[in-house]
């Protein structure tokens, strides 16, 4: 008998709209991405490949949690059942971030464009979205990692939503963004992309989860005609993570990360979940 091959990835992932809401049981849209984390043995070596930047909004810890207990479920049951990895990655989520909401193991288990709502710990509901439209081209500019982690801004946010009254109001915007999305997505309704992204960003600005320089990256994103977000936990201090972007003309976005000396990359959506690539 050859040595045994074992290697299984996972995606990384973007929220469209909802990330924090969701938290409190409000509605988000998240998507898989073009990324992945790859765990793999062949023989003795064992090892770990990954271009899912850490700690930036893309899912990066979730997709190590998912893609490690589909590992242990291939070697030992040779199958994946992905809502026993779902559960497993879950619990893994809880020890490293204290109260996610869930929706990023399950996105990135599943795949494709997810709409998940926490009704309450023991009962997360979630649908894959069929979108019926071609999205436009979108990008992904890294401002880089955020001082704070995602347990730590889930925790401001917590710290707000008992302080202030008002708060609700605002993830009650959120959630009618994210309807709104849906609807865009399903073609229910002609909303713009850019008026989606934009007030979905304003309303992340309100909650508090966006920092001053990645305030100002965003307003020069939307003075040459395009519309950024903040995508994830988020960042106060520094930098943001990662912000998806959009612009009408590729060109014009191009020529103006270069100007600024920024990393941009071209992200598609709604791939795959977690995968065996190969078990021989
Ligand atoms: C992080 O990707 C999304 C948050 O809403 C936290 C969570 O849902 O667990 C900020």
């Amino acid at each position: 008998m050859g040595k045994r091959v074992v290697r299984v990835s996972a995606p990384g992932k973007i929220i469209l709209s909802g990330e924090h809401a969701v938290v409190y049981g409000y509605p988000a849209i998240a998507t898989a991405i073009d990324r992945r984390l790859t765990i793999f043995k062949s023989g003795n070596q064992k090892g770990i490949v990954s271009d899912i930047p850490i700690g930036s909004g893309m899912g990066s810890s979730a997709a190590l949690a998912v893609a490690s207990a589909a590992y242990s479920s291939v070697l030992k049951e040779n199958s994946l059942d992905l809502g026993k990895i779902n559960s497993t990655a879950y619990k893994m989520e809880k020890k490293r971030h204290g109260n996610p909401s869930g929706i990023d193991n399950t996105v990135v288990t599943y795949g494709g464009f997810l709409w998940y709502r926490k009704e309450t710990e023991g009962l997360k509901t979630f649908s894959d979205i069929k979108i019926k439209r071609k999205l436009p081209r979108l990008f992904l500019i890294d401002t880089g990692r955020p001082k704070e982690t995602t347990k730590e801004m889930v925790s401001y946010v917590s710290g707000i939503y008992k302080a202030k009254s008002s708060t609700r109001s605002l993830l009650l915007d959120i959630e009618r963004v994210t309807k709104s999305f849906l609807k865009f997505l399903l073609r229910e309704e002609n909303s713009s992309f850019r008026e989606l992204i934009t007030e979905n960003e304003k309303l992340l600005e309100r909650l508090g989860v966006v920092s001053d320089s990645t305030l100002r990256l965003v307003k020069k994103i939307e003075r040459i005609g395009g519309a950024a977000k903040v995508s994830g936990a988020g960042g106060k201090k520094g930098a943001s993570g990662i912000l998806l972007v959009y612009h009408p003309e590729r060109s014009k976005l191009l020529s103006f990360t270069k100007s600024q000396n920024l990393g941009i990359f071209s992200v598609e959506l709604g791939k795959e979940g977690v995968k065996v690539e190969r078990n021989s």
